[in-house]
């Protein structure tokens, strides 16, 4: 079942309703969301490898659930309010890919795998291994880990093999845990524009994955899944593994930011669309040279590149406060009229909405709450 709010719901289905939607409003084109959707299934199915689509990156029930019924085995999130919000029908299996560290948010996770979904959590301490089994044995249910094994970026995990495997020893013996396998998460290197020095520099930082796959194997500890990987990782991690459940997510949107990232050493190769865009309307044309639209911090995040206006060749986008942002150059759009903004990064746009407003060619087709939109 489809729900639809906002100021724009009168509008679906109307001929043309695409151009007088009220803005700033993210749009959706549905023609582009289904293929990248369906092209990542067909590549996974095609290399062995499940897909664990990361949906920090779309926050919306509705697009987790189409990866699901494409193939993907279940979501990632990055968060608890995510794993909450997104814990619905239709979502089989949950992994939440970041750390928590505190026993209320243990026992909200508890919570969730007591209603019958399945939950893996990424764990980097024997700490937050005793954290969960003690929610899971105190809500009478089981939580899977994955070890969370830091292969390069210093953000969060076990700091090296032999720290991963004490986690993983401890975690057997915990009452409530069910040791799955191994995390490994590269994200700087993602973006590397280049696709063979992104592959050389992770091909390096895999080592200690693999290395860490030869102790557990020693020792006999469960290996069901080698998780991780992001859209910019795909091609490497499809092709050469020892990745079994892919965490992608940005593939399903693409932004700015990826626009400028070869994704395969084949021009040929596997390809994502642009699919998502911020549709904002000029509001101001005073001065020469520029023009104010209504899309400012409020509508898309501060990052770099900025956001990249569509069919605008002669016009820049850069920020110019909470409500608005200014365009410069030549041929200029008229006052009231409308321009798409390709985001610079699709997950913190995505986090300032509502709503994803859904176009099939020009017509707004339905409109999808962003469920887990937010951070608590
Ligand atoms: C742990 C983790 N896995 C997967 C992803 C998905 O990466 P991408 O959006 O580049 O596909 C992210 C994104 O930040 C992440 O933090």
């Amino acid at each position: 079942m489809t729900r639809v709010a906002g100021p724009n719901a009168e509008l679906i289905g109307r001929d043309l309703s695409i151009a007088p939607l009220d803005t700033p409003a993210l749009i959706l084109d549905l023609d582009r969301f289904e293929s990248n959707v369906a092209t990542a299934a067909a590549t996974a199915r095609q290399h062995g490898v499940h897909l664990r689509p990361h949906a920090k990156t779309h926050k919306c029930i509705e697009v987790a659930r189409r990866q699901i019924r494409a193939g993907a085995l279940g979501i990632s999130v990055a968060s608890v309010r995510e794993a909450e919000k997104l814990g619905v029908d239709g979502i089989p299996s949950i992994l939440l890919t970041a750390p928590i560290a505190s026993e209320r948010k243990a026992s909200r996770l508890a919570n969730i795998a007591r209603r019958g979904i399945e939950l893996i959590c990424a764990v980097g301490t024997l700490e937050n291994v005793s954290m969960l089994g003690a929610a899971a044995r105190a809500a009478g249910c089981t939580i899977g880990i994955v070890v969370d094994l830091d292969i390069g970026m210093g953000r969060t995990g076990a700091a090296c093999p032999r720290d991963a495997l004490a986690v993983a020893r401890h975690a057997a013996t915990v009452e409530g845990i069910l040791l799955r396998g191994l995390q490994a998460y590269s994200g700087l290197i993602q973006h590397i524009g280049n696709y063979e020095q992104r592959a050389g520099v992770y091909r390096g930082q895999l080592r200690h994955l693999h290395e860490a796959i030869g102790m557990f194997k020693e020792v006999g500890l469960t290996l069901d899944m080698i998780t991780g990987g992001g859209t910019g990782t795909m091609a490497v991690d499809f092709v050469h593994g020892p990745i079994t459940d892919h965490q992608a997510g940005s593939y399903v949107f693409m932004d700015r930011q990826y626009s400028a990232v070869t994704l395969s050493p084949d021009a040929r190769g596997l390809h994502f669309d642009n699919s998502l865009f911020l549709r904002s309307t000029v509001v101001s044309r005073s001065h020469p040279g520029k023009v104010t639209v209504d899309a400012g911090t409020k509508a898309l995040a501060l990052e770099s590149p900025p956001p990249a206006p569509v069919h605008l060749a002669n016009a820049e986008y850069s920020y110019f406060g909470d409500e608005h942002g200014l365009l410069t150059g030549t041929d200029l759009p008229f006052l009231g009229a409308a321009v798409d903004l390709i985001p610079a990064h699709c997950d913190t746009a995505v986090n300032l909405h509502d709503f994803l407003h859904i176009v099939r060619g020009s017509m707004l087709v339905d409109i999808w709450p962003i469920d887990a939109r937010g951070t608590l």
